[in-house]
């Protein structure tokens, strides 16, 4: 059985993940780079999970060959769960982390509650078949200050009570091993063993 799967994103950490995932189990892992005709995809879903959706289908419907796809984010509770499936674009999608992290610190400063969460759906999806979703969040809450230099984009500014420490300080191993991201990533690669 051919066992070809396209990545619906041009993102390398992202790619480097689902690689270290899917090729021990046999896939050939292409990306959207890799495609004849790469296109871009709206993202105008309400939800991570459809969003997710939306970028894998997308793939699919073009090329009739399984794909996946995530969807990811920072929801802070006192702002109504915003950023959510805004957090990247969010203040713009070329303003800088340094500037966007300043605003949250900016627009929580007087919340009582400073608990937030990332999520992260990942879809699978596949010519004929329903879309296969897996979904879960990484808890925290909004620091006082930015702290580490580590990740990427809300890290330096999300602090994790059970590490003491700033996603940003976490080394990629600590944030490996808790993220939404890798959570979710886990259900998938758990029923991919079930059902593949
Ligand atoms: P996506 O590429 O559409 O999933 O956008 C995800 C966005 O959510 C990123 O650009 C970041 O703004 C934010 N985000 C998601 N996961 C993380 C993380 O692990 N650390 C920091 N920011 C994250």
């Amino acid at each position: 059985m051919d066992k070809t799967i396209v990545v619906a994103s041009t993102n390398e950490g992202k790619l480097r993940e689902f690689r270290q995932m899917l090729e021990p189990e046999g896939y050939r892992v292409l990306s959207l780079a890799d495609l004849d005709h790469p296109f871009e995809i709206e993202e105008n879903g309400t939800t991570f999970q459809e969003n997710a959706v939306i970028k894998a289908q997308s793939v699919v419907d073009e090329f009739h060959i399984p794909a996946i796809a995530d969807d990811s984010g920072l929801c802070i509770k006192c702002l109504n769960d915003e950023p959510g499936v805004h957090s990247a674009r969010w203040l713009g999608h070329d303003t800088s982390y340094d500037i966007k992290n300043q605003k949250v610190l900016e627009l929580v400063k007087d919340a009582k509650d400073r608990s937030c969460y990332y999520a992260c759906a990942i879809a699978w999806c596949a010519p004929d078949q329903e879309p296969a979703v897996f979904y879960d969040t990484w808890e925290g809450e909004i620091a006082k200050e930015p702290r580490g230099t580590n990740g990427f984009g809300y890290d330096p500014i999300i602090y994790i009570p059970s590490y003491g420490k700033t996603a940003a300080e976490m080394s990629r191993e600590e944030k490996n091993a808790v993220s939404h991201r890798a959570k979710a990533l886990r259900k998938l690669e758990d029923w991919l063993r079930e059902t593949h």
